[in-house]
């Protein structure tokens, strides 16, 4: 049956997957190294440069990468265009990335979104899974953004999808003002007064083979601060939830806007 073609069943999968959702929030919130064994889990890399191709033409081009992490799409994306500088406010996502560096066209940077200016401009900028709704200004980060853009560029913001199970489920969860589908309408109209946008929504699911998996995930890369999450109850329930399954699949759709520079 279609959960989406029957409203009553639609939540109840939702409620389903509710106790799977503190330790997907802490996969999505904490620590890159954590997401990364996610991305590696999930094979999310080659779905997120598909997406990426798809979108925009970046063959020979100058790509500012906002948010890169520890750089997976930075070197999924190296060979085939003309340079790339990407920024991230975490310094320790930074070393990685440059620990992990070989190419001579990359150049990784530790900056604010809100605030960075590198005196240049450039033909795209790529933002893959920023969380927009945690900056404290803004306003002025879309602006930033906006001129570092070459007069004919492209601006493009790959998020996760507010009507995704996945982003209703969190957003049972966290405060209410950050609830991601209000976020995203007052996001949408700072956006535009500095961008024209079309955006598309991009079909997606999470597959985990095994719980174990993502248990051995946060025994590998937690700090020890989280290890004690491993405990909460919430992880039991988790356990249970698991048990006569061998998978979880969450839809996680995103959504992509492919912005251009307003005309002045
Ligand atoms: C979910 S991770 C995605 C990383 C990378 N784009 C990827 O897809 O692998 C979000 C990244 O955004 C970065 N970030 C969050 N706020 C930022 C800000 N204000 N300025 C720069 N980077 C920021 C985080 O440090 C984190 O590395």
């Amino acid at each position: 049956m279609n959960p989406t073609s029957s409203g009553e069943l639609h939540i109840r999968y939702e409620l389903d997957l509710l106790p799977a959702a503190p330790l997907l929030l802490l996969f999505r919130y904490h620590y890159s190294g954590t997401i990364d064994n996610m991305y590696e889990m999930s094979s999310q890399t080659e779905k997120d440069i598909r997406n990426i191709t798809n979108l925009v033409e970046i063959e020979n081009k100058s790509i500012l990468e906002l948010g890169c992490g520890t750089g997976r799409i930075t070197f999924a994306l190296a060979e085939r265009v003309q340079e790339v500088v990407a920024i991230d406010i975490d310094t320790k996502a930074i070393e990685k990335a440059r620990q992990r560096n070989v190419n001579e066209n990359v150049t990784f940077r530790v900056e604010n979104i809100e605030n960075f200016d590198l005196g240049r401009k450039f033909e795209i900028i790529l933002s893959i899974g920023v969380g927009y709704m945690y900056l404290r200004d803004l306003p002025n980060a879309i602006k930033n953004i906006s001129r570092h853009l070459e007069e004919d560029g492209v601006f493009l913001l790959i998020c996760s999808s507010p009507d995704a199970e996945y982003q209703k489920v969190v957003d049972l969860l966290v405060e209410e003002n950050v609830r991601s589908l209000s976020f995203y309408k007052q996001f949408e109209k700072i956006l535009s007064s500095h961008f024209t946008f079309e955006k598309t929504i991009l079909k997606e699911r999470l597959t985990f083979s095994q719980f174990e998996d993502i248990v051995s995930c946060f025994q590998r890369e937690l700090k020890e601060e989280y290890q004690k999450e491993l405990k909460k109850p919430q992880i039991q329930q988790l356990r249970d939830y698991f048990q006569g399954r061998n998978k979880l699949s969450v839809e996680d759709d995103s959504q992509a806007y492919i912005c251009r520079n307003n005309v002045t």
